[in-house]
């Protein structure tokens, strides 16, 4: 059905099926987005509201970024798309060489993809492959976390934990393990930043390496600080344990920073705030701040040249996609990172997080609220659910909050809030303040 021009609302919205969206529930009372420029969206009918999820975690530097936009008008007009298999352009390499000048110093090759989850797809094929190269054949397991979130292609929900985005679809990948995931909120429930218990969660990758035998294992897969879970930050010292255990065992770690990479933490990845060095990265989202479909593996030099043999007209690795590297996505991500860089964007993220852990941690003690959780500029607020109705309490909460001018995330029974990083006090302030008065208001 054609759309009206004087209304920006296509007066038609069955033909397009929504991505993890309640469709007919969406349908009936849309909530449509027509416009956006730095911390806010427009909506359709006409009110400004406060983003406090940067899109989906991954608009960065907020909306509407003349860099960026100038960037992505000029290379649709000079190069718009150039084959990435045997071909190359100028500014692939440019972006490969700044993220390699961003990343934590062992990052120095980078292969492009399209989306997190195929970021997530390649580190695994990558893993089991490079210890093929290297003579470890036998290493074809592997190994993530239960409540993990690597995106939604087959190698990302089998290693991923989220018990609804698995148990549709059958089988899934073979000799896969999950650790358990790091959540005990007995123990460590309103934490501030990291909580204290939990290190020793990460020697169950013991228990699982005696199962099987090392030489079996590729690859452990976490996300540094869960994000679509529902925020869990990982306890004090875990991860720098998971990387010993890792190391010892020869077990390749890769850090999904698909959330985490480009400042959310207040570093340019969550390898450096932690300061693990895992021995991929996977990263999307901020790439590009979200504009331009981008994502990213990052890997050792170890890893890559293990793959830089045999005959120098063979293939090296033979996988790939038909818009790794793609020119506006390139020029996209590279107006991005001189945004984050000239702006000092992860520097602002680390200097207001104490503002926002504190602005969170306030609503404490209102209706429903059983714990709070925050690290750089993410926090979570976990709701007690309904009694058998999960998720529809949190799920009023998101309805409430967007019909009051600001959009939350909601994941469970959880609020997930991830603000673009240039997020003013006075931002902080209307977004938690809104989210209490909702809270008040919520049966
Ligand atoms: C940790 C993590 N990995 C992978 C993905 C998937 O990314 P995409 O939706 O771009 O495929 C996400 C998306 O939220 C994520 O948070």
């Amino acid at each position: 059905m054609a759309l009206d021009r004087s209304n920006p609302v296509p007066n038609d919205l069955s033909a397009f099926w929504m991505p993890f969206t309640a469709n007919r529930q969406f349908k009936k009372a849309p909530r449509m987005l027509v416009s956006a420029d730095r911390m806010h969206y427009r909506t359709a009918d006409g009110r400004e509201v406060l983003d406090g999820v940067a899109g989906l975690w991954c608009c960065n530097a907020g909306h509407n970024r003349p860099k960026i936009v100038e960037a992505i008008r000029q290379q649709a007009g000079e190069l718009d798309y150039a084959p990435a298999f045997q071909m190359g352009h100028p500014k692939a390499f440019e972006l490969a060489n700044r993220l390699r000048d961003m990343a934590p110093s062992a990052m120095e090759h980078v292969f492009f993809t399209n989306s997190g989850s195929e970021a997530v797809e390649t580190a695994l094929k990558i893993a089991i492959a490079y210890q093929r190269a290297i003579g470890q054949g036998t290493r074809t397991r592997l190994i993530g976390r239960e409540r993990g979130y690597h995106g939604v292609n087959f190698g990302g929900i089998s290693v991923g934990g989220i018990v609804n985005n698995r148990k549709f679809f059958g089988t899934l990948l073979n000799g896969v393990d999950h650790l358990p995931h790091t959540h005990q909120p007995a123990l460590n429930a309103f934490s501030r930043g990291e909580p204290e218990h939990g290190a020793n969660l990460a020697d169950e990758l013991e228990r699982i390496v005696a199962l099987h035998g090392p030489e079996t294992v590729a690859a452990v897969i976490v996300e540094p600080v869960a994000g679509s879970t529902g925020v869990l930050i990982p306890p004090k010292g875990y991860l720098k344990r998971l990387r010993e255990l890792t190391r010892k065992h020869g077990i390749l770690l890769i850090f999904d920073e698909v959330i985490t990479g480009f400042g959310r933490l207040g570093a340019p990845f969550a390898a450096d705030y932690f300061d693990v060095m895992p021995d991929m990265i996977t990263c999307a989202k901020g790439l590009t701040n979200g504009v331009i479909p981008m994502g990213a593996v990052l890997a050792t030099k170890e890893i890559h040249d293990a793959f830089m043999n045999g005959p120098e007209h063979v293939i090296e690795l033979f996988h790939g996609y038909t818009y790794s590297g793609n020119p506006i996505a390139s020029a996209a991500g590279l107006a991005t990172l001189e945004t984050y860089r000239e702006e000092g964007l992860f520097e602002r993220a680390a200097e207001i997080a104490p503002y926002w852990e504190d602005a969170v941690h306030s609503l404490k003690g209102l209706p429903h609220v059983i714990d709070i959780r925050n690290l750089g500029l993410i926090a979570g607020v976990e709701l007690d659910p309904i009694a058998g109705e999960p998720t529809k309490r949190a799920f009023a909460a998101f309805l409430d909050a967007y019909e009051n001018n600001v959009m939350i995330r909601t994941t469970g029974d959880i609020i997930a809030m991830s603000p673009p990083l240039i997020i003013e006090k006075s931002h902080i302030d209307t977004l938690i303040g809104t989210v209490a008065d909702v809270l008040k208001r919520l049966h």
